[in-house]
């Protein structure tokens, strides 16, 4: 397993471009499926999550081409340019094939769920065992299965499996508000599904995420008829057919999050006040929660029509902070500010409305010196001048990178282990830090191994 190694602290500065957002990648290559005609998808992540989407895909009959730049069809070797648009994939997707995501892929992540509502539609049947995923408290499916029942599908859970099947689905009034606000992938997957019912589907309690909007764009795009993308109430009518189309993917606003936050966290070691952390290919107004919480905290921030910067200050104020469902504060930066406000000047409170249980990075957060104690989905944190280099292990993808911002600022080395969740949704997030002037180092079983086994043998011997 890797791990990295964190020399801190380093202010940083310079100027990143932000990936393809995951959280849109995964339902729109989910909902492909439904393409009757070929897809050309631009500005996909290359991250763990959406490799075992296209895995998802592929184990279902859809052909996939390898990465490729945009621009001129050449192909990207691992690791994409991160270019706004830059990274493309072509997908087709047959009308007859396999119907069931092997256990394997589903557990892997969440998201495989929202192969199912397209795959009753255009198939009319979907085999996809309980989904997987970051273990940030309970994640229901309720609402994807009454959503979908409403729809008409008859849907069984055997073996750990759900088991669906439908005629041609029919519009429905469906309300998909469940006890913290609205589901998100849980949209993702009765939108997708209603493209192609009979007569119309009212979804209330609708997510209005940025990946939503995205979502429906690129199935508007496909020839859905779609209204009400961005709100709570969204309406579709339903089509015989979708074609297919060429779309690019929005900015990752997590990712642009957590890069702002590691220059914020960061600041104020930097010799100059005009330090700044520039990000291009962003979208500011996906960000406005980020960026009022952080101007919030004293930050100075500047934004154009496709980038952000932030530059470098003291430590940040203390604030008292929830995160909820859109336009709220996203719960997936939720970590990333307790790490920040661990070094703020004075006491903070972050609350977390979607994932109450989401708080088991707080105690490797105490590892490096933080002072945090959590009651009842809060956390209550007293700001320190300083914080120390520890060993960490993190335990879920946002708790991951939550860790590495604490790294960057502690003093002396700091190793962060369980990183595998960190690479499920971030693209090169270690290079993009490094090219800021980060000391993050990637190391492998194999590196620590040899090194190991270099430093036990004699000096002479070992060269
Ligand atoms: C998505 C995001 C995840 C983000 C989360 C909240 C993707 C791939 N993942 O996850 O990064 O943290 O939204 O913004 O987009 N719930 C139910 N019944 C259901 C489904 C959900 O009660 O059937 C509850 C959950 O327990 C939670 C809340 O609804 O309290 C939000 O969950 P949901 O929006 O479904 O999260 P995900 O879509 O899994």
């Amino acid at each position: 397993m890797d791990c990295f190694r964190i020399d801190g602290p380093v202010a940083l500065s310079g100027s990143v471009p932000v990936a393809g957002s995951k959280n849109a990648a995964l339902p729109i290559l989910a909902a492909s499926l439904l393409a009757e005609e070929p897809v050309e998808l631009r500005r996909i992540p290359q991250l763990g999550d959406v490799r075992v989407m296209l895995r998802v895909l592929e184990c279902l009959g859809a052909e996939i081409s390898p990465w490729y730049h945009a621009a001129d069809s050449t192909p990207v070797p691992g690791g994409s340019a991160s270019m706004p648009g830059g990274s493309a994939l072509a997908l087709s997707v047959p009308d007859d094939g396999p119907c069931e995501v092997p256990a394997r892929l589903a557990r892997a992540m969440r998201a495989s769920f929202c192969v199912l509502g397209p795959l009753l539609a255009r198939r009319g049947r979907g085999v996809v065992p309980l989904p997987g995923g970051c273990r940030i408290g309970p994640r229901p499916i309720d609402l994807h299965l009454a959503g979908l029942a409403a729809l008409g599908a008859e849907l069984s859970v055997e073996r750990d499996r759900v088991v669906a099947s439908a005629g041609r689905l029919r519009g429905a009034t469906i309300d998909l508000t469940g006890p913290r606000g609205s589901t998100v992938t849980g949209t993702a997957n009765i939108l997708s599904a209603a493209t192609r019912a009979r007569g119309k589907t009212v979804i209330l309690g609708a997510a209005c995420e940025p990946e939503i909007v995205d979502l429906g764009r690129f199935l508007v795009s496909l020839g859905a008829r779609i209204e009400g993308l961005g709100s709570r109430v969204i309406e579709v009518t339903g089509v015989d057919g979708l074609g297919g189309t060429r779309h690019t993917v929005i900015p990752d606003r997590i990712e642009a999050a957590t890069l702002l936050l590691a220059g914020a966290i960061t600041g104020r070691w930097a010799s100059s006040a005009e330090s700044t952390v520039r990000l291009t290919g962003v979208s500011p107004g996906d960000l406005a929660p980020v960026l009022a919480a952080l101007r919030g905290i004293g930050f100075d921030i500047a934004e154009g029509v496709d980038w952000v910067a932030i530059r470098s200050a003291g430590r940040p104020l203390p604030a008292q902070l929830a995160a909820e469902p859109h336009p709220g504060l996203p719960t997936d930066v939720q970590a990333q500010f307790t790490a920040l406000l661990a070094l703020a000047v004075g006491r903070s409170t972050v609350r977390d409305d979607v994932f109450p249980e989401r708080f088991r990075h707080v105690a490797q957060l105490r590892r490096f010196g933080a002072s945090i104690t959590v009651q009842a989905g809060t956390a209550t944190i007293d700001g320190r001048h300083a914080l120390r280099g520890a060993t960490v292990v993190a335990s879920d993808l946002r708790a991951s990178s939550a860790l590495v911002l604490a790294a960057l600022a502690a003093g002396g080395r700091s190793t962060v282990r369980g990183i595998h969740h960190l690479d499920r949704g971030y693209e090169l997030l270690d290079a993009k830090l490094r090219s800021l002037g980060a000391r993050i180092e990637r190391v492998t079983q194999e590196t620590a191994g040899r090194r190991a086994a270099r430093l036990a043998l004699p000096a002479a011997v070992a060269g």
